[in-house]
């Protein structure tokens, strides 16, 4: 049976461009689906705005993306996926994943002595999402949360490998050193742009746990789940993918370009407010 619902493209959103790590996953893993995606660059921090906050912008984004008929919704933050995503999913006709669950489910699968790491912004580490989730799965794991705030400013600033971005990461991972921790999740859309960098501090020892990675996994089965993974036996696509910010398109075109492994046309701005 021919299901048409399967050629409609991922609605896929974040607070400004770390969400591109993502995209850039399900892009890697998926490449026959398309991308709507949204990042909210007039109002990124998410990560140290309230709940309510979130919750708002992240509704507004949801109804964006639903009016250009997206088959499903990535929430390609950490921060939206720990605060909005569990209010969001009962009000949409369409299925939604984040980037918590995945993340904290391989964490607990992979850790060997049961002592996991996690960073992210204020709100994700405040909310205690990814620390619920991993004792769903690994009710003995010990689980430390660190908020590396400055990480966001340092990665949009392309300072991947700084000397001040080593300083910045040998102090907050200081008390990780202290410990037995053996995996890390790096709990933020832009964390995994500092891999290296965490490596070189921790050794190769530790796991170091990307959501986005395990994001784009999840969301294979999700759409095998609803018969709407794309078979890529649908007619050719001129335009595949789409880029959408409510400011700044030419400073996240080319993020964006320097990032994807597809050439950016355009991203458009929406003033998502209205
Ligand atoms: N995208 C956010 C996250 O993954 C980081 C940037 C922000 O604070 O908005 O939590």
């Amino acid at each position: 049976m021919n299901n048409e619902k399967q050629y409609a493209p991922l609605g896929v959103f974040d607070s400004g461009v770390g969400g591109l790590t993502v995209a850039r996953e399900i892009m890697r893993q998926l490449p026959q689906e398309r991308i709507i995606y949204f990042g909210d660059t007039a109002r990124v921090p998410y990560g140290s705005k309230s709940r309510e906050t979130v919750t708002r912008y992240s509704r507004q984004i949801v109804h964006f993306l639903l009016e250009k008929g997206v088959k499903a919704i990535v929430v390609a933050c950490n921060t939206a996926s720990a605060f909005a995503l569990e209010a969001i999913q009962g009000e949409i006709p369409v299925p939604i994943i984040g980037v918590v669950k995945p993340g904290a489910k391989v964490a607990a699968e992979t850790t060997e002595n049961g002592i996991i790491g996690v960073i992210g912004t204020e709100a994700t580490i405040s909310s205690q999402l990814y620390t619920r989730v991993i004792h769903q799965h690994n009710p003995h794991a010990v689980v430390i949360g660190k908020a590396c705030p400055l990480f966001v400013s340092l990665v949009e600033e392309g300072w991947l490998k700084d000397p001040i971005t080593v300083a910045v990461a040998e102090r907050y991972l200081e008390s990780f050193l202290a410990s037995d921790m053996d995996t890390l999740i790096m709990g933020c859309t832009h964390y995994p742009l500092l891999r290296s960098t965490l490596r070189g501090i921790l050794g190769d020892k530790v796991h170091l746990v990307n959501p986005a990675y395990e994001t784009a996994r999840s969301l294979k089965e999700l759409l095998e789940e609803h018969h709407i993974l794309n078979d890529g036996q649908g007619a050719p696509q001129e335009i595949r993918h789409q880029f959408y910010v409510s400011d700044a398109a030419e400073k996240f075109k080319n993020f964006a370009s320097s990032i994807l492994p597809c050439e950016i046309k355009e991203a458009r701005l929406v003033h998502i407010e209205e």
